[in-house]
């Protein structure tokens, strides 16, 4: 069987990293591509990376556009999918890059985003550690799909397996990531110009205001096993998930480094930590934790669906160290998008991606 789709902001950057992945996808076909200002224009006008996909014309964003294809992805900018979500019931498969369905707490997209909420739908990330078991488990058959927050998921996949085992305290969670400008998207911003950007690292959303919080805490509540039913907390701090996170804008095109740490649990051994990592990761493709002493770097994931990561130990500061590494287009979003796309719909759950990046 082949698959229609649509893809919604096929002009923006997400957009146009599920098309590239998707244009190497043997089971579906592009129908429609869809934006909002640029419409009315050649796709490749705004993606001209996009060549086998020189014959599609950017369509206006609309409920009727987007109806009647099997799957659509949306790739908006955040409080816009709901609009679309809302009345796209008869669409077999919807996924949704944006934030509008990530959250399950009401109080959190009140505090972090604002305006309309929508109900959280299952989280695009399918090797999260989840109450006993991997969140792949929920996206088989799924029909709704959030794909994840690129910086979430980096972080939550960095601990949620410390905190599965419990060899973790995740009531003080430090992380410090470097993120590329792609991550903000394609629209102009000042602080975004490439005479603000390169030869300087900027720290940005400093001191707990960055939206990708409440979806790391999200993702941390479930993973633990006393969460039981694997529903995500509602209120993930008043369950003792606690994070400083602090983002810094940095001059590479893609790429997310990680860096996160966390204070051992008491009597939490060395085997016992680095068997907590290997046991939820040991057999999956598109996450994998490096050798002792190994730490990766950004360039080793551009253009992969893969989240490298390694781990120490530091006895000294009595806290575990994760550094990941992940490319926010393709595992922090359009790969996990597609991935689970795979998923739900029982394909082989790695088909148009890649583990290998592409280097220097
Ligand atoms: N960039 C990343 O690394 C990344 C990672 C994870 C998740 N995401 C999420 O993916 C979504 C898209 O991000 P992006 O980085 O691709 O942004 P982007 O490059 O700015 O692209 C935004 C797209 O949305 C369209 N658009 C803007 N306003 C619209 C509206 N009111 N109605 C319909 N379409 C509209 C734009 O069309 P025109 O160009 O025609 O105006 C464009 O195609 C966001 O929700 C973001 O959080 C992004």
């Amino acid at each position: 069987m082949t698959y229609s789709v649509a893809v919604s902001g096929a002009s923006g950057y997400a957009g146009g990293e599920i098309l590239r992945i998707l244009a190497a996808h043997p089971d579906v076909e592009i129908r429609t591509v869809t934006a909002h200002s640029n419409a009315g224009q050649p796709l490749v006008q705004h993606q001209s990376h996009l060549r086998s996909l020189a014959h599609l014309i950017l369509e206006q964003t609309t409920p009727e556009v987007l109806a009647g294809h099997d799957i659509v992805f949306l790739a908006l900018p955040h409080g816009q999918s709901g609009q679309y979500t809302d009345v796209l019931g008869d669409t077999p498969v919807v996924i949704d890059a944006g934030a509008d369905h990530r959250l399950e707490s009401v109080a959190d997209w009140d505090r972090f985003y604002g305006g309309d909420f929508h109900d959280p739908w299952v989280y695009g990330v399918p090797e999260l550690p989840v109450a006993g078991s991997k969140q792949r488990d929920r996206l088989v058959g799924a029909t709704r799909i959030a794909a994840p927050g690129c910086n979430a998921s980096t972080v939550s996949l960095s601990l949620a397996p410390g905190v599965a085992a419990g060899v973790i305290d995740p009531s003080d969670i430090v992380t410090v990531l470097a993120v590329g400008p792609s991550g903000a998207g394609k629209s102009l911003k000042t602080n975004l110009l490439a005479s603000e950007v390169l030869g300087t690292a900027n720290p940005y959303a400093v001191g707990g205001t960055h939206r990708h919080i409440p979806e790391i805490r999200q993702a941390l509540a479930a993973a633990r096993p006393s969460t039981g039913s694997g529903t995500a907390s509602t209120d993930a701090a008043d369950q003792g998930i606690r994070i400083s996170f602090t983002p810094v804008l940095v001059p590479m095109s893609r790429g997310i480094l990680a860096t996160s740490t966390a204070p051992i649990t008491p009597g939490a051994t060395d085997d016992e930590i680095r068997a907590a990592w290997e046991a939820a990761y040991g057999d999956e493709t598109f996450v994998q934790l490096l050798p002792v002493g190994e730490f990766p770097r950004t360039a080793d994931v551009l253009g992969a669906n893969t989240a490298l990561m390694g781990l120490a130990i530091d006895r000294a500061a009595n806290r575990v160290v994760v550094v990941t590494a992940v490319d926010n287009l393709v595992k922090g979003t359009a790969g996990a998008a597609v991935q689970s796309m795979n998923i739900a719909l029982g394909l082989a759950e790695g088909t148009a991606l890649t583990v290998n990046g592409v280097a220097p």
